[in-house]
C-alpha cells in the first residue's frame, strides 16, 4: 500500500497479467448498491447476497447451509423408517395407479439398441444445428424409455399383499419414488399431433396436456439455436413432495441429481439412434411451469433438452 506510483507501473511493465486480472475482478465482483432493490439479480450479485441475505439471499448457499445432515440428525432416519410401513410400501408398489389412461396414447415398443458403449459415451455431443427432419415416434419413444422407462421390478410382498413389487426404471431414483416425470412438447415428430404430453412409464404412453403447437422461442433465450428445426423437446418436471416427505431437504438434492441421470441416458440414446440434441439452461421457468399446468410450489421444471436430427 506504501508503494510508490513509479514502483506500481513498474511491477505493471514487469507483469503485464495484472492489468487484466484487476480489471477481471473489477468488474465481476462490483455490486450495485441498488442491487438489492431492482428487479435484475446478476450473478455476482446473488453471490454476494451472503453480505446482506435478507435483502438478496443466494437461495444455493441457504439450501446447503441448511443442508446439515450429521449422525446425530434423526430426521433422515425417522422419513427413511416411516416408508417401510406396509403402507408407504403399497403406494410405491402401486404408483402406475396414478397414471391416466383413457385417451392416452400408446407409444410403438422402443428399438433395442446395439451400439457399444464407450463408443457411445464419446460420441455424445451437445449439437444445436437441426435441420428440421422430423423424428419418428419409435424414435421418440427409444429416447423417453431409455430415460424413463420401467425395465425391472423390487419384491417388497408381505403378509397382506405377498405379490407386491415395486416397478422399477432406467434411470436411478432415491427409495425407488421417481419424483422427476418427462414432458415432451412436440413439434415435429410423424404421426403424432404437435402439442404438450406427460409421458407415462408403466403404461409406456404419452397423455396429453395441451394440444396445439406451442412456440419454443416464447419458452427459451437460445440465441445460438434454430428452434424451428428441433422435432421434440423434454422438460423434467420435480414433484417436491413425492420424495421430500421421505427425505426432508435431501429430496431436491435426490431428485436433481436424478435428473442428470435420465438426461444422460437420454442423451445417449439419441446419440446412439444418430440424433442430435442439447440441453438448455435458459428456459423462462414460470412460462414452462404455465404451459405445463404445474403450479411452480410443488411442481418445478428443472431442465430443458432440445432433441432432433441434423443436417445428413
Ligand atoms: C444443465 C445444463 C445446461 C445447459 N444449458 C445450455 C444452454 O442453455 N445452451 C447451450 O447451447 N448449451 C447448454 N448446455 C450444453 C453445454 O454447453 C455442453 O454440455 C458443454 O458445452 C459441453 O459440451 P458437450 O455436451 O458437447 O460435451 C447445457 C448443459 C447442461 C448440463
Amino acid at each position: 500500500m506504501k508503494d510508490s506510483e513509479e514502483a506500481v507501473s513498474g511491477y505493471l511493465a514487469e507483469h503485464p497479467y495484472l492489468s487484466s486480472a484487476a480489471g477481471f475482478s473489477q468488474q465481476h465482483t462490483s455490486v450495485s448498491l441498488h442491487s438489492a432493490t431492482t428487479v435484475v439479480r446478476a450473478p455476482e450479485a446473488v453471490v454476494r447476497g451472503r453480505w446482506s441475505p435478507s435483502v438478496n439471499a443466494f437461495v444455493g448457499e441457504e439450501l446447503l447451509l441448511n443442508h446439515r445432515r450429521s449422525s446425530r440428525d434423526m430426521g433422515m432416519n425417522l422419513g427413511v423408517s416411516r416408508y417401510y410401513a406396509h403402507d408407504a410400501v403399497l403406494s410405491s408398489a402401486h404408483s402406475d395407479l396414478a397414471e391416466r389412461l383413457d385417451g392416452a396414447i400408446a407409444l410403438p415398443e422402443r428399438r433395442r439398441l446395439k451400439s457399444a458403449l464407450t463408443s457411445t459415451v464419446v460420441a455424445r455431443r451437445s449439437e444445436r444445428a437441426f435441420s428440421g427432419k422430423p423424428a419418428t415416434t419409435e424414435e421418440m419413444a427409444t429416447v423417453l424409455w431409455h430415460g424413463q422407462g420401467v425395465s425391472g421390478s423390487l419384491p417388497v410382498g408381505s403378509p397382506q399383499d405377498p405379490d407386491a413389487a415395486v416397478p422399477l426404471r432406467n434411470a436411478p431414483s432415491g427409495g425407488g419414488l421417481y419424483p422427476v416425470r418427462v414432458a415432451v412438447i412436440a413439434q415435429n415428430v410423424k404421426g403424432l399431433n404437435p402439442g404438450c404430453y406427460e409421458y407415462q412409464p408403466h403404461s409406456h404412453t404419452l397423455f396429453p396436456v395441451r394440444p396445439g403447437p406451442v412456440a419454443l422461442s416464447d419458452q427459451l433465450w437460445a440465441a445460438d439455436v434454430d428452434l424451428n428445426g428441433v422435432s421434440f423437446a423434454l422438460a423434467y418436471v420435480y414433484d417436491l413432495y413425492v420424495n421430500s416427505q421421505k427425505y426432508g431437504d435431501s429430496g431436491l438434492i435426490f431428485a436433481l441429481i436424478e435428473v442428470g441421470a435420465i438426461s444422460q441416458n437420454i442423451h445417449l440414446a439419441r446419440t446412439a439412434l444418430g440424433m442430435i440434441g442439447c440441453d438448455q439452461g435458459g428456459y423462462d421457468k414460470q412460462r414452462l411451469e404455465r404451459l405445463l399446468h404445474c403450479d411452480g410450489t410443488t411442481r418445478h421444471v428443472v431442465h430443458f433438452t432440445l432433441l432432433g436430427h441434423g443436417e445428413v
